[in-house]
């Protein structure tokens, strides 16, 4: 396992340290140092740029040569920063036109990090041009295990800037997606308040304006920028999959909070990194939730460094921060706590940031695992120290276990940007705050929890909730329908399907498309203000702790076939449906059309894992957290106390602890557990897809660099377009045809006869059967035959897999 720290050897040289006949002379007591603390891998150089390139064109890497020299003889390993993030001064002379420009014309300038257009070729010529020289000076040097691009994309408004080059990208991205300037006033819904336009190039770019822009072009917007970011990122990794083949890349991601969509991004990369705050925040819950999120961005085709399972944590704070309105110091035992929390939720690496206070800089008095003085017998490295220790133990374990979630909680982009960016009928209801309402509650059960985007295939899970997804294209509607009527259960809440990817609502009532999926229609909508509240009258099927409220929204449901669970108990719709539940298919679908308080979702939990058979992990007390990693049968248990005080514990089955060796009986249960985590095991006990590019070209588009979009700097429209390629695959049209084509000739006829496509979205291509007997023996018989045959014509990413429907 690698365990290591951020390290900037820039900063710790004469005359910040060492001396002038010995300038590095700091980097061989730092690297004592970290040897001893257990340290063997660090990250560097993510702000290195104009250090390395004082003049333009004169390089330098040597000082970071004899750096990774010196840890190699430590055995220390060495992730590199491409050092995109800040462009030296003299770049932004050279070329103020690589400046960003705000929403209001505003020029942003340089001096700090961050100042450049994603959109300018420029800029993308000089990134390559560093990334090439870095890639091309160290990619070689036997201590580099793994590339991080740029850092931490995104963040202080910097997803998007409004420069004329953005503009020009924009029109051609609009331009692959909607083809004719008919379309796209169609789509986009451009005729309300007679905002339509004859070209693309007077489509306005959402910039400040007097009042609200149109919600689907804010839609767009954010996926272009989306793009943008994603399409950058991408040239890097591929420039470097390029240079060094057998280098994995990263990226140093949060949970969520930046505004691009973080699968599109994790897609870029070989494994994912997060940077995390968790010494900062102390709510385990919400911590957890993030670190669950970023685990659930990239759950196949990872590259570690060490081929090992899951992600790496690249910054964890090793101690407080300075953006806070007061930075307390973080408590003895919070980092080692936190730090067991990321790993016991399935990180593999894990780096502190940073390893010292710098003496200079906007983040100087930021907490690091030493101080300023460096000497080392401070409390963090203490602490640190002891973390490093314990894992050297703990390792060979841990090699290859990973979390194997069987609750699901659904996330989208695009939701979450309708909810932040465009008009909602309560501005205080908050997407993230509901979300976490059930993450919580199953956090607090202790079941592990994935998240996933509404596309992804979610038979692997016994339960699904995919909270408010306000905007929902019909495909993912679909899909949703089909991993229910496969056997699944599927939680939805109010503010679900109330538009599609195009923003259009539907005229066949709410939630789009999925009315028959919960055998009912949600007619009107009626926002509460806080404090005040409607009641919850629960009808019997589980059983409730307390009243519960019915707060912020109460969706006014007809039943149409469900069954209900909960009504409302005041106001014009007492007595109508709150909660139900309706089978479809071989699974059942839950709506509940209202947000309630905390208590509510953990009577919820209570009831749908005896209703799904979901097993806690272990039967503990409220205070401690409790987390698996497994590997085949061995799994191995986490145990972490949150509370100051000692706990007791029970265990119905032998145990060892691994980090004191105990033998741990069941016979002799009240264990003590500590303030500190414990770790216990039960003995024995158990560049475009394929599939992207046909459709593409049923469509007419040609996804190679098209005039206008082709740059110099080989960006090619496709690399910009994740999204639009995704819109496209909404659109099934002449992908349908094909396939029917194809369909009639390769499958035998007796199916043919029977079972037709309707339709394809998102891998998964519907099937229409005449009868309930045929759908039978298609799906038990003929199912894997006839994805074989699919697949071998259309590729797999094109068909994933098939539902077959009677109707
Ligand atoms: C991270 C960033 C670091 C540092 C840190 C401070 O997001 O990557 O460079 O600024 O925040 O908390």
């Amino acid at each position: 396992m690698y365990f290591g720290v951020d390290y900037y050897p820039e900063h710790w040289v004469y005359p910040y340290s060492g001396a002038p006949e010995h300038p590095e002379s700091r980097w061989e007591r730092d690297i004592a140092l970290m040897v001893s603390a257990g340290v063997n891998v660090v990250r560097m150089g993510e702000f290195a740029w104009g250090l390395y390139e004082r003049e333009e064109g004169k390089y330098d890497f040597e000082w970071m040569r004899r750096a990774m020299d010196l840890f190699g003889k430590a055995r220390i390993k060495v992730v590199l920063g491409t050092p995109t993030a800040a462009p030296p001064i003299w770049l932004a002379h050279k070329h103020p036109e690589i400046l960003p420009i705000d929403e209001r014309g505003v020029r942003k300038h340089e001096g700090t990090r961050r100042a450049y257009c994603l959109n300018s070729d420029v800029y993308w010529g000089y990134s390559q041009k560093i990334v090439r020289a870095l890639a091309e000076a160290l990619g070689k040097h036997p201590q580099l295990i793994a590339w991080q691009i740029d850092n931490g994309l995104g963040g202080h408004g910097t997803e998007a800037s409004f420069n004329e080059e953005t503009k020009r990208d924009w029109h051609a991205w609009l331009k692959a997606k909607y083809e004719t300037v008919d379309r796209f006033n169609d789509l986009v819904g451009s005729r309300f308040w007679g905002q339509v336009v004859t070209s693309f190039e007077h489509v306005p770019m959402p910039r400040h304006a007097p009042t609200l822009h149109n919600p689907a072009l804010i839609i767009d917007w954010m996926r272009f920028s989306s793009d943008t970011l994603v399409a950058y990122a991408r040239m890097q990794t591929n420039l470097l999959h390029e240079l060094t083949p057998g280098v994995p890349v990263t990226q140093n991601l949060r949970a969520l909070t930046r505004d691009f969509d973080h699968f599109d991004m994790a897609e870029t990369m070989d494994f994912v990194s997060l940077d995390s705050n968790a010494a900062i925040r102390s709510k385990s819950a919400e911590l957890a939730a993030e670190i669950d999120i970023v685990r659930s961005l990239k759950k196949q085709n990872i590259r570690t460094p060490d081929s090992d399972a899951g992600f790496w944590v690249i910054e964890q704070k090793a101690g407080h921060v300075d953006w806070q309105e007061v930075n307390s110091a973080v408590r003895p035992g919070v980092v080692r706590l936190f730090t067991y929390q990321l790993i016991s939720r399935g990180a593999s690496g894990l780096l502190y940031f940073l390893w010292r206070q710098p003496r200079i800089g906007s983040e100087q008095f930021y907490g690091g695992v030493l101080t300023h003085d460096g000497r080392g017998e401070n409390r963090a490295y203490l602490e640190i120290k002891q973390i490093g220790q314990e894992l050297k133990q703990l390792a060979p374990a841990l090699k290859d276990t990973k979390v194997v979630a069987e609750a699901c909680i659904l996330f989208s982009h695009e939701n979450d940007w309708d909810f932040k960016f465009n008009p909602k009928l309560n501005k205080h209801f908050h997407l993230r705050e509901h979300i976490q309402l059930f993450y919580n509650a199953l956090h607090d059960r202790n079941i592990l929890v994935d998240f996933a985007r509404p596309t992804e295939d979610l038979s692997k899970y016994k339960i699904v909730f995919a909270p408010s997804l306000r905007l929902l294209a019909g495909g993912e509607a679909d899909l949703l329908k089909l991993y229910v009527q496969n056997g699944g259960t599927l939680v939805c809440t109010c503010h679900t399907g109330l538009v599609d990817e195009h923003h259009i609502a539907p005229d066949t009532g709410f939630p789009l498309d999925m009315t028959d999926l919960f055998g009912l229609e949600v007619l009107e909508f009626d926002p509460l203000p806080p404090g005040e509240e409607n009641h919850l009258m629960i009808k019997g099927q589980f059983t409730t702790t307390a009243l519960h409220p019915a707060r912020l929204w109460c969706d006014i449901i007809e039943a149409k076939g469900c069954q209900i669970l909960g009504t409302y108990s005041k106001d014009f719709y007492a007595g109508r449906p709150a909660i139900t539940m309706n089978n479809y298919g071989d699974g059942r679908a839950i709506y509940i059309g209202t947000v309630s308080h905390q208590p509510f979702y953990h009577d919820l939990v209570v009831w749908l894992r005896g209703l799904v058979g979901l097993f806690p992990l272990l039967k503990v007390p409220d205070t401690v957290e409790v987390s698996m990693r497994q590997k085949d049968h061995r799994k191995i248990y986490f145990l972490l106390n949150h509370q100051h005080t000692p706990v007791r514990i029970s265990f119905f089955k032998p145990m060892h602890d691994f980090l004191t060796g105990d033998a741990v009986s069941g016979n002799r249960p009240r264990q003590m557990l500590k303030f500190n985590p414990g770790f216990i095991p039960p003995r024995g006990a158990p560049r475009l897809k394929a599939g992207e590019r046909v459709l593409a070209e049923w469509r007419g588009v040609n996804l190679t660099p098209q005039a206008g979009a082709q740059r110099n700097t080989g960006k090619a429209l496709a690399d910009i377009m994740p999204k639009v390629l995704m819109g496209l695959r909404m659109e099934r049209r002449q992908a349908e045809a094909e396939i029917v084509r194809v369909w009639n000739h390769l499958i035998d006829p007796k199916v043919t006869a029977h079972a037709q496509p309707t339709g394809i979205n998102k891998g998964t291509l519907f099937v229409r059967v005449d009868s309930d007997v045929w759908r039978d023996e298609i799906v038990r018989y003929r199912r894997r035959e006839i994805l074989e045959r699919l697949q071998h014509s259309f590729g797999s990413e094109m068909i994933a897999r098939i539902s077959f429907r009677v109707g």
